[in-house]
C-alpha cells in the first residue's frame, strides 16, 4: 500500500481508503463487516471512511467495534455529519448544535477519544458558513477533532469557506470528499483546480461507480444475486449505472484492463489514483476478497495509451457539467432528469425516510 498527503495538510492517507455505506450495520452482517476491516487492515489500508448517517449510525458502532484492539495511531478514522439522526429539527445539518451533538455521539460510537477526519457531509445553506467553521474548530481545539474536510461542496462554497477561515483565524479545510470515477468527472473543471490552490485533496468516492465498474452487471441481464443492485437501500444508488448503455460500455473496457494485467475493478480504482489531486479513492466492498482485490490497484501507474483508450470507450457517458455536485442549487433539475437518487427533497424541503436510511 501507498500513502498519500492529504492536500498540504500534514496527515498521511493510504491511497486506497475503506468506506462502509451501505454495508456495514445493513447489507451485511458484523462478522462480514469485521472479516472486511480485517482485510483492509492486512492489506495496509489504514484511512476507513464512515458517517453518522450510515445505517442510521450503525455504521460507525460497527466500525468502533471492529476496530477496537487496533492500535489508534495505526489509523485514520473519518466521519461525517449533516444528513438527519433522529426525528427533530435540529438533528440535521451544520448549526453549532447539530454540529457538537453530533461529533459527541460519533466519539462514542466510534469507541474513540478523536475523530481524525470530520467532514461536512454536504453544504448547508440555512446556516451561516462562519458558525459551521466556528463549531469545527472549537472542536479541533479540544482535541476531539483532528482535521476538517467537506463533501461535495461546490467550488466556490469551499472558496469562501477558506476565505471565512482564514479572515477568522479559524482552522481550514484540508479535504473534499467527491464521486469520481472513469463515468463521473464532475469534479475536474471547477472543484479540483480551486482546491488544488487551496492545498485541498480529494477522498473520492464510488470509484468503481458502486459496482458497476468491475463489470458483473450486465446489460439486458438481472443483477447478480446479493449486489448491491438488489440490496434494498444500495438499488436506488446505484440505478443510474446500471442503464444498458453504460454497461455495454463497460463491458468493453474488458480487454483494455487485460492487457493492463489488471482486473476492472482494479483499473477503475487506479484510473481515479492517476489523477494526483487524489489523495484516497474510498472503495466499499462487501466482502473480503472484494478488499483484497481493490487494494492491489495501489501503485499502479497506467499509461497514456491505456487512459486514451478508456476515454474512448467510454465516450458519451462521460459526465463532466459541475451542476451535477451534489450541493449546487441547479443539483435537483439535473438530478431527477438523470434518474439519481435524491435523499433530500428540496422543493419540498423533506427528507425521504427510506432513502436517508441508505443516504450517502
Ligand atoms: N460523501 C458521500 O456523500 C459518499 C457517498 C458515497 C460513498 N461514500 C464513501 O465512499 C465509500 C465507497 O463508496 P462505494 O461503496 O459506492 O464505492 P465503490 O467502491 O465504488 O463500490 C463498492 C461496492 O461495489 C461492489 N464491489 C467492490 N469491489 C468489488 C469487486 N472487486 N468485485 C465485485 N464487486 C465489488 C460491492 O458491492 P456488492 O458486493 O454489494 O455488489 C461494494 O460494496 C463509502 O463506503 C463511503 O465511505 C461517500
Amino acid at each position: 500500500m501507498e500513502y498519500r498527503q492529504l492536500g498540504r495538510s500534514g496527515l498521511k492517507v493510504s491511497e486506497i481508503a475503506y468506506g462502509n455505506w451501505l454495508t456495514h450495520g445493513s447489507q451485511i452482517e458484523e462478522d462480514g463487516a469485521r472479516k472486511c476491516i480485517s482485510a483492509a487492515l492486512d492489506e495496509g489500508i489504514t484511512t476507513f471512511d464512515t458517517a453518522d448517517v450510515y445505517a442510521l449510525t450503525k455504521a460507525e458502532e460497527v466500525l468502533g467495534k471492529a476496530l477496537a484492539g487496533v492500535r489508534r495511531e495505526s489509523v485514520e478514522v473519518c466521519t461525517k455529519v449533516y444528513w438527519p439522526t433522529g426525528p427533530g429539527a435540529n438533528d440535521r445539518g451544520l448549526s453549532r448544535k447539530h454540529i457538537i451533538e453530533s461529533a459527541n455521539a460519533s466519539l462514542r460510537r466510534l469507541g474513540t477519544d478523536y475523530i481524525d477526519l470530520y467532514q461536512a457531509h454536504r453544504y448547508d445553506h440555512d446556516v451561516p458558513l462562519a458558525e459551521t467553521l466556528r463549531a469545527f474548530d472549537d472542536l479541533v481545539r479540544q482535541g476531539k477533532v483532528l482535521y476538517i474536510g467537506v463533501s461535495e461542496w461546490r467550488a466556490e462554497e469551499i472558496a469562501e469557506a477558506m476565505k471565512i477561515a482564514e479572515d477568522l483565524g479559524l482552522d481550514r479545510i484540508v479535504s473534499n470528499q467527491p464521486q469520481y470515477n472513469m463515468i463521473w468527472r464532475v469534479i475536474e473543471t471547477e472543484v479540483v483546480p480551486m482546491s488544488r490552490q487551496h492545498g485541498i485533496g480529494q477522498m473520492v468516492f464510488s470509484p468503481i461507480a458502486q459496482g458497476a465498474l468491475t463489470g458483473k452487471y450486465l446489460p439486458g441481464a438481472a443483477p447478480p444475486a446479493g449486489s448491491r443492485a438488489t440490496d434494498e437501500h444500495g438499488s436506488n444508488f446505484i440505478r443510474y449505472f446500471l442503464a444498458d448503455e453504460i454497461l455495454g460500455k463497460i463491458q468493453r473496457l474488458k480487454p483494455v484492463a487485460q492487457e493492463a494485467g489488471l482486473t476492472l475493478a482494479q483499473l477503475a480504482v487506479a484510473w481515479t489514483l492517476q489523477n494526483p489531486a487524489v489523495s484516497a479513492a474510498i472503495v466499499g466492498a462487501s466482502r473480503p476478497d472484494q478488499v483484497r482485490e481493490n487494494a492491489a490497484a495501489s501503485g499502479v501507474r497506467l499509461d497514456e495509451e491505456t487512459m486514451r483508450r478508456i476515454d474512448d470507450v467510454l465516450a458519451g457517458e462521460i459526465i463532466t457539467d459541475p451542476a451535477y455536485t451534489p450541493a449546487s442549487s441547479t443539483y435537483s433539475t439535473v438530478a431527477a432528469r438523470a434518474g439519481l437518487a435524491q435523499p433530500y427533497d428540496q422543493s419540498a424541503g423533506t427528507y425521504s425516510t427510506a432513502a436517508t436510511a441508505g443516504a450517502a
